[in-house]
């Protein structure tokens, strides 16, 4: 296989079929994995600046899904697909669809009535979408850019800084945000928006 990486806490491992979808045969490291990933993702944002986006075309699957592809679509063959197998984060692979179409319901439905505020209704999306786990990775950094585009192309806000740290390594904002992420799973969502204003 020759790829041989160690995961961090936290961090999907990813399983023989799915390392077989790397689209770059040159990565060796997982640090040269992570930089390919990462330009991708600029790529991603760049489509984003300047482009309006409403509630209702955002809280789509369509969305979500061409979301993830444009994230890593150069990287990886299954970018942009939900995932075919079961993992230790997420609910059971074939639940996904309905899991998402009710949460998307759901944050539409918030957005419309202003159940909540903003940053509620953007981190409480991020938190759910990626307990969901869509995909076989990436599903941490494509919350956070739906978080920032929920935030931004909705209300009109400014997106978040994330503890303004590296997130992908081992780190102090990493565990910090880790922490924030398991109170959130207990039903408290402050400590993750007082992290992503961080
Ligand atoms: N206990 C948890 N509950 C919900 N989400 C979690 C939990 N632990 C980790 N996560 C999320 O899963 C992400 C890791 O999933 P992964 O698909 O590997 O994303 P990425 O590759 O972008 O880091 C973390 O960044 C975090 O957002
Ligand atoms: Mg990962």
């Amino acid at each position: 296989m020759g790829l041989n990486m160690e995961y961090i806490q936290g961090q999907t491992p990813l399983d023989e079929t799915e390392l077989e979808g790397l689209l770059i045969p040159t990565i060796a490291t997982r640090g040269e994995l992570d930089e390919f990933e990462q330009q991708n993702i600029e790529q991603a944002i760049q489509w984003l600046i300047g482009r309006r986006l409403t509630a209702e075309k955002i809280l789509t699957e369509q969305f979500v899904m061409s979301l993830h592809k444009r994230m890593y679509g150069e990287v990886w063959a299954w970018a942009g697909n939900f995932r075919q197998t079961d993992k230790n984060l997420g609910i059971d692979k074939w639940q996904i669809p309905s899991a998402l179409k009710a949460l998307l319901d759901d944050t539409l439905y918030w957005i419309n009535n202003k159940t909540m505020t903003p940053d509620e209704i953007a981190i409480r999306f991020k938190h759910r979408v990626v307990s969901i786990h869509c995909f076989s990775n990436g599903n941490g950094r494509h919350s956070r850019l739906m978080a920032d585009i929920i935030i931004e192309k909705v209300f009109g806000k400014k997106v978040y800084t994330w503890g303004a740290g590296n997130l992908v390594y081992q780190s102090e904002s990493r565990t910090e945000y880790l922490r924030a992420v398991r109170a959130a799973d207990k039903g408290n969502i402050e400590p993750l928006i007082t992290f992503a204003k961080s």
